[in-house]
């Protein structure tokens, strides 16, 4: 089997990975290039994780690929990354298609431009039956803004009277998310060796593992990968409860 050749524990691996690629402005200007080269390669290493959690059977995978924080960065910049964007969703399609990935996205996607929105209309209905992975693209995501936008969704429910304030609970809660379905994150892997969790998914990632690596995004491979989830698998996840022996 693919995982235990990959030297991972095919019954314990996660159901959801988060992932915060973090590194590819240093990488270019480690290499006196502009900041663009490095958003360029770090996209090459999207394809590659994306693809290996395809093929580890992993269920579900988030990519932090644009803050809400990320509009304040200068205007070039986020133009070159909505190109890079359009780009990959239409260039990567057909390997999304031959390894049967669903494309999903989570964030304030209506502030995305128009040529980003099509791209991701399109390739989210072109992959809505694929059974496998699900790559899901955080895009203009904030994790607080999330559940700002879950209440004001619930408010406007009760408003109308079709939602008990009093019934409001963690389900409820998880139901007014930007994906209801998804699994809990298992664990969040940042790159670029930084330790913060940046707003990214801070509901979903309640109970989640943290591994950081030292590597920068575009540098990051998929053996670097692999070594993510194995010390992953080598952690005890206890959810609040006394260890079981
Ligand atoms: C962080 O590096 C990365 C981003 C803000 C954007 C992530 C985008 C990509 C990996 C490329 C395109 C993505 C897809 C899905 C095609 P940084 O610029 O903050 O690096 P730094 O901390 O070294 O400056």
């Amino acid at each position: 089997m693919y995982a235990r050749a990959a030297g991972l524990e095919p019954a314990r691996l996660p159901r959801h990975v988060a992932v915060i690629m973090d590194g590819n402005g240093r990488w270019a200007l480690g290499r006196g290039w502009e900041r663009f080269n490095g958003h360029r390669r770090g996209a090459d290493t999207v394809r590659a994780i994306t693809t290996e959690c395809a093929k580890l059977g992993i269920p579900r995978l988030t990519l932090y690929a644009f803050s809400s924080e990320n509009w304040t960065r200068p205007a070039s910049e986020v133009e070159f990354l909505m190109d890079l964007l359009a780009d990959f969703l239409r260039s990567e399609l057909p390997t999304m298609l031959e390894n049967n990935i669903r494309l999903e996205s989570i964030g304030r996607v209506d502030e995305l431009p128009e040529r980003v929105l099509f791209e991701l209309a399109n390739a989210r209905s072109a992959t809505a039956a694929n059974t496998g992975t699900i790559l899901c693209l955080a895009l203009s995501y904030g994790g607080r803004d999330e559940i700002v936008d879950a209440c004001r969704k619930l408010a406007d429910q009760a408003a109308r009277g079709a939602l008990d304030p009093t019934s409001i609970d963690r389900t409820t809660l998880q139901s007014a998310l930007y994906a209801p379905q998804a699994a809990d994150v298992d664990v969040v892997i940042r790159s670029a060796g930084e330790r913060r969790l940046s707003n990214f998914l801070p509901w979903q990632a309640a109970y989640a593992e943290y591994v950081d690596h030292p590597a920068l995004w575009p540098d990051f491979t998929v053996a670097d990968f692999r070594s993510c989830l194995l010390e992953y698998q080598g952690r005890e996840r206890r959810f609040g409860a006394v260890p079981t022996r």
